[in-house]
């Protein structure tokens, strides 16, 4: 195999498998230099390892992301209960617009008080102990608990949900990465999943509160504009999707900014940064680093013609680090995004119809982790670098992300 060929086919690898979640970025630029489509892991699925071209899938209707359970889950032998976020119009846009109403910016809003009181609570364990890994301590707490009490579910029961929900997102990757384990988990996950909530909306239907749940089930009562699958669906897709990829945001997050002192200090300078910080930590190491579509109608993508039924493979982190769309794309720069500077919007949190609906509730949450942070946290040291990451694909992040600290009390 002549050397191009070999790197490509080692790049291809690197990209994909678990032993280089710790840093896939390498192999990512290998891709994008080697092409603009390229044959992936996956027979008959084109990788897309570029900024321009990753934008111009995602944001032309004419590529459906309804076929990825076939794409992805060929084998599945469980249903994963359909949610909008693999539909099209007309049912995404009813259902997408029936979960946006409940989920307004003023309702997002009205939560930060709890999400600054939760992780003051944290980041005061966190001092009183000295020493944490901060997934297990800050980065799965937060967003757990503020998905849980939006949605209304009860504080006892957390604990059952972030189980559910880890074993459904590690079953998001392709049936094929995945262990005869790994599959019997997701089942069962996704089993006790319905269960759950499929009660937990019964008894919000018979007693209503100020949840979203309740705000669902009503609709459902309505008539025929949620089925039971749908709902159930959207409940996952908001749980598993607005809960795993926050978590690995906070330590994505939390690692850049240990790995680069003059970043931190800056943020800790400024704690106004918090939130372009935000945006650099989606943009520098993505939660979700793929996302697949299919086109529904012959279409041309830079060049090249795609006809019906062909799927890419969006790579998502790597287009974030394209140097044709971002100066100095490896660096983690806390104020890139400040200020109204015209920097090319990231494609963490998608883009198009399926624009990540969480997105507010994104930057409030690790906003709110990120101020707490700069402001008590006077002191962070890494204890392992690099971290053990999960096997996930699609949702990459770390298994631990151990540090020392010292602070502020609270
Ligand atoms: C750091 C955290 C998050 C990341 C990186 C993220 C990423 C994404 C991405 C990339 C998409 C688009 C997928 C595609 O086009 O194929 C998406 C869609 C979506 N996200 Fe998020 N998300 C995050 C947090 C959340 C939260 C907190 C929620 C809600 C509680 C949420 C709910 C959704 C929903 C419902 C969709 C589907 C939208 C649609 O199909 O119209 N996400 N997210």
């Amino acid at each position: 195999m002549p050397d191009a060929e070999a790197a490509l086919a080692q790049a291809v690898i690197e990209s994909f498998d678990p032993a280089w979640r710790h840093d896939p970025y390498p192999a990512y630029g290998t891709l994008r230099r080697a092409g603009t489509f390229l044959p992936g892991p996956l027979a008959g699925t084109m990788l897309v390892p570029g900024h321009a071209e990753c934008a111009a899938i995602l944001a032309d209707p004419v590529w459906s992301h309804a076929e990825e359970s076939e794409l992805l889950h060929p084998d599945s032998d469980v249903e994963l209960p359909g949610s909008f976020l693999w539909m099209e119009p007309p049912d995404h846009t009813r259902l997408r617009g029936l979960v946006s109403r409940a989920f307004t910016p003023r309702t997002i809003e009205a939560t930060r008080p709890l999400a600054r009181q939760v992780v003051d609570g944290l980041i005061d364990d966190a001092l009183a102990a000295g020493e944490l890994d901060l997934i297990e301590g800050l980065a799965y707490p937060l967003p757990l608990t503020m998905i849980c009490e939006l949605l209304g579910v009860p504080v006892s029961e957390h604990p059952a949900v972030r189980r559910m929900s880890a074993g459904i997102a590690r079953g998001l990757d392709p049936d094929v990465l995945l262990s005869p384990a790994e599959l019997a988990a997701r089942t069962a996950a996704v089993e006790e999943f319905r269960e759950f909530f499929g009660a937990l909306v019964t008894a919000r239907r018979a007693d209503p509160r100020d949840d979203l749940i309740s705000a669902l089930a009503q609709v459902h009562a309505e008539g025929d504009r949620l089925t039971t699958t749908e709902l159930l669906g959207t409940l996952l897709i908001l749980v598993v999707a607005g809960h795993e990829t926050t978590v690995n945001l906070i330590g994505n997050g939390v690692l850049a900014l240990l790995r680069d002192p003059a970043q931190l200090d800056a943020l800790r300078r400024d704690p106004g940064l918090a939130l372009p910080a935000v945006e650099e930590i989606l943009r520098f190491d993505a939660p979700a680093q793929v996302t697949t579509r299919t086109a529904r109608a012959e279409v041309t993508v830079a060049g090249r013609t795609f006809a019906p039924g062909e799927a890419v493979i969006c790579m998502l982190g790597s287009a974030n680090r394209d140097p044709r769309a971002f100066d100095r794309p490896d660096e983690f720069l806390v104020d890139r995004y400040a200020g109204g500077a015209r920097v090319s919007r990231h494609l963490a949190l998608g883009m198009g119809l399926h624009y990540c609906l969480g997105a507010p509730l994104v930057r409030l949450e690790v906003g709110e982790a990120l101020r707490g942070i700069a402001t008590r946290l006077t002191g962070m040291t890494l204890l392992a670098d690099p971290p053990p990451y999960r096997p996930n694909i699609v949702v990459r992040g770390m298994s631990s992300l151990p540090v020392r600290v010292t602070g502020r009390p609270g």
